[in-house]
């Protein structure tokens, strides 16, 4: 069963969305695919899709193809230089030591960026470093100046965010650490051997690093430092988890249609191997700080999907958008037929979440969002947010809570 609003490939694999662009009126999300399997492997792809929001894409064509001297085409990032042209700067990996990659521009041979031409090679991993990997080129303006930030991890477990600048987009300069951090640290929040996709930005006047966190080949969540930031470096005042659960992973920093900072996650076991295709992206996020948290809320996008219900607390269809409002403590369930197919109890600061016989137990601050599409579960509030691939239910859900106010409705 496929979701309704969640991107999911017509067939293959799919990973990290990247390079995510609002122009003339509409979306580009590229992502990593391999074609033709149900599992990763290191051949990805940039798969391409468009639409007018987030939750309505769909699949054009490939976008990157391996070759021409890459064995990969890893995550990376898409600028538009002053002139308005396109450029996207990618991980070139090869085989043996796929972890280590190289970075690699291309611009687009057509106005619809269907065709990418390739291009230099730009950066090589610095090599007074002791690396384990380097990859994921995140671009931004600064100023006059480009600015590039690579993630990187030493043999010795130190994550890093490594940081260039450019004038043209052409020539770059190795400009030192941006940001890095011990695995031996774990509190208030472990962030991992080597930071993948790491990006910086700006928001409500403080700098924010969001990275996903990985060791020893296992991806664990999504992380962030808040603190100041000034000339390529990054001083971290405080570090958050954002994600919960196995699911999020690999978030992609991109401005809506109004200008504002939001993320897309990709969202892991959520698939159907037997149909042909793996993988699916979220729903996208927008992203605020209270104090040091950084908070993701639905984007406004996801409301613009909802249809009246049918009255009391019943949606037809598999798509519900569920607000849980004003309850410290409860049972949210969501049925269909005689079966409970997600189970939300909440005490206090604490939610415990049940679904096909498994259970997790995530924080939880204030108002809480449960949206539910086939495969997918997305349960968010300002405390963070909770993914995982559930056993989709049948079409007809019916929502009741033991406390609070909700309010419910289809997604299409
Ligand atoms: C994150 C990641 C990136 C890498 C890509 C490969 O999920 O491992 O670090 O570039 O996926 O598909």
């Amino acid at each position: 069963m496929r979701p309704v609003v969640h991107f999911t490939a017509e067939s293959g694999w799919i990973n990290d969305p990247h390079g995510i662009t609002f122009r003339d009126g509409g979306y580009h999300v590229f992502f990593q695919y391999v074609p033709g399997q149900t599992v990763w492997g290191p051949a990805c792809h940039w798969g391409h899709a468009v639409g007018k929001d987030l939750l309505s894409l769909r699949e054009d064509t490939i976008a990157i193809a391996p070759g021409d001297g890459d064995g990969g085409i890893w995550t990376g990032s898409l600028v538009t230089d002053g002139a308005g042209r396109a450029r996207v700067f990618y991980t070139s990996t090869s085989a043996p030591d796929y972890g280590i990659g190289r970075i690699r521009t291309a611009t687009p041979g057509d106005d619809e960026w269907h065709n990418w031409h390739k291009g230099n090679f730009v950066a090589d991993a610095p090599p007074d470093l002791d690396l384990l990997a380097y990859r994921d080129p995140f671009l931004r303006r600064e100023g006059e100046t480009w600015r590039m930030f690579v993630g990187a991890g030493l043999t010795d477990g130190t994550a890093m965010a490594l940081s260039y600048t450019s004038e043209d987009l052409d020539r770059w300069e190795y400009a030192g650490v941006a940001l890095q951090r011990s695995t031996s640290k774990t509190e208030p929040v472990w962030m991992g051997a080597l930071w993948e996709c790491p990006q910086i930005f700006e928001l409500d006047g403080r700098a924010v690093m969001v990275s996903s966190v990985w060791d020893a080949d296992v991806l664990h969540y999504a992380g962030y430092a808040v603190g100041r930031y000034d000339d390529g470096v990054f001083q971290a005042e405080s570090w958050g988890r954002l994600t919960f659960g196995k699911s999020y992973y690999a978030p992609s920093l991109f401005t809506d249609a109004e200008g504002r900072p939001c993320l897309l996650f990709w969202m892991r076991g959520v698939g159907d191997p037997a149909a042909g295709w793996e993988g699916a992206h979220s729903v996208p996020y927008i992203l605020s700080l209270d104090d040091d948290r950084l908070v993701a809320q639905p984007h406004a996008d996801v409301a613009e999907h909802r249809r009246p219900g049918l009255g009391g607390r019943t949606v037809a269809g598999l798509a519900a958008d569920i607000e849980w409002r004003a309850a410290d403590s409860g049972t949210l369930t969501i049925e269909s037929g005689a079966d409970a197919a997600v189970t939300i109890v909440r005490d206090g600061d604490m939610l415990h979440v049940r679904r096909s016989g498994e259970q997790s137990t995530t924080p939880v601050s204030g108002d809480v969002r449960v949206i539910m599409d086939g495969p997918v579960l997305e349960v968010s509030s300002a405390a963070g947010l909770f993914g995982a691939s559930i056993r989709p239910a049948g079409v007809d859900l019916t929502v009741t809570a033991t406390a609070g106010e909700l309010d419910v409705f289809p997604l299409v």
